[in-house]
């Protein structure tokens, strides 16, 4: 293995590779391998174009901490998040279509009672969500776990706000007997993705925004069921069609239904507009 020259050196870098033992890490590195060089021999990059996608991999890197995740953010705004979700998630009729998690995902958010508001106080149109949960098949599922997060009306999550203390727009609650489950919040509005680092920077040097669309997040979990994470995305909405991370689909678009002062359908008595959102969610059985 001498001599490489353009047209040699795949090869060489392949067989190099070739005893890898674990045979999917060996099919990793390859295509790996390969891609990569076909990339370099499309791009025919100078030095310094070479020189500076590493330093912006560099800067991804250092962007990281425990609270920014850039990398993930750089997958999702290359679209390569959304392909890794619908190759997973070949689901079957009746189950709801998947999303991506997000960075704003908070693990052991409060348990609520069915009713509550989670939104803590925060100014907004106040939201009542509603809704069921079954098996693909159809059956109710009491006791799913559902965890929910969103944005304020000012398209912050309460992680992003310094200062604040306690959970606001999120919070785990657990279907009835039924399979139903309803919360109060505010309604949320879109937001720009962090876009104060490299990604940020890709974002403005291709003329593309940052915004995701307004969105409530949901994560149901059931026995015997493959944990659903996906969102409802609020029809009308100016980003539907552009979504900085390529989430929206169609089955996930929802009306969050403008309603005249009144009472709710919990009974809770309202003196001014609020709305109502209602979606019914399918979970794929495991396995
Ligand atoms: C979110 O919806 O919370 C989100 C998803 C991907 C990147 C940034 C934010
Ligand atoms: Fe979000």
């Amino acid at each position: 293995m001498t001599d490489l020259n353009e047209h040699t050196i795949t090869e060489a870098v392949l067989e190099r590779f070739g005893d890898t033992p674990d045979p999917r890490l060996r099919m990793i590195i390859a295509s790996l391998v390969r891609h990569l060089h076909d990339f370099v021999r499309d791009v025919e990059p100078s030095f310094a174009e070479w020189q500076s996608a590493v330093e912006f991999l560099t800067r991804t890197g250092q962007m990281c901490s425990d609270t920014r995740q850039e990398f993930i953010l750089l997958s999702d705004t290359l679209g390569a998040s959304m392909l890794v979700d619908a190759i997973n998630h070949r689901l079957p009729a009746g189950a709801t279509e998947t999303t991506v998690l997000g960075p704003f995902y908070v693990r052991d958010a409060p348990e609520l009672p069915l009713g509550a508001d989670v939104s803590q106080g925060s100014p907004g149109e106040p939201l009542l969500v509603e809704g069921t949960v079954a098996s693909a098949g159809g059956e109710r599922l009491a006791g799913a776990v559902v965890d929910i997060w969103h944005s304020d009306k000012d398209g912050f999550y309460d992680v992003q706000l310094p200062g604040l203390q306690h959970a606001a727009g999120r919070g785990r609650f657990r279907t009835d007997a039924q399979g139903r489950f309803h919360f109060w919040t505010i309604q949320p509005a879109y937001y720009p993705i962090p876009d104060d680092g490299p990604v940020g920077d890709m974002l403005k040097a291709s003329k593309r925004h940052p915004y995701r669309p307004a969105h409530v997040h949901f994560m149901i979990a059931a026995p015997g069921h493959e944990t659903l994470v996906t969102h409802v995305f609020a029809a009308g909405d100016p980003y539907l069609d552009s979504d900085a991370v390529f989430g929206v689909k169609r089955s996930l678009v929802r009306e969050f239904t403008r309603k005249a002062p009144g009472t709710a359908p919990d009974g809770r008595r309202m003196d001014t507009a609020w709305r109502h959102l209602a979606y019914d969610f399918g979970l794929k059985p495991a396995g």
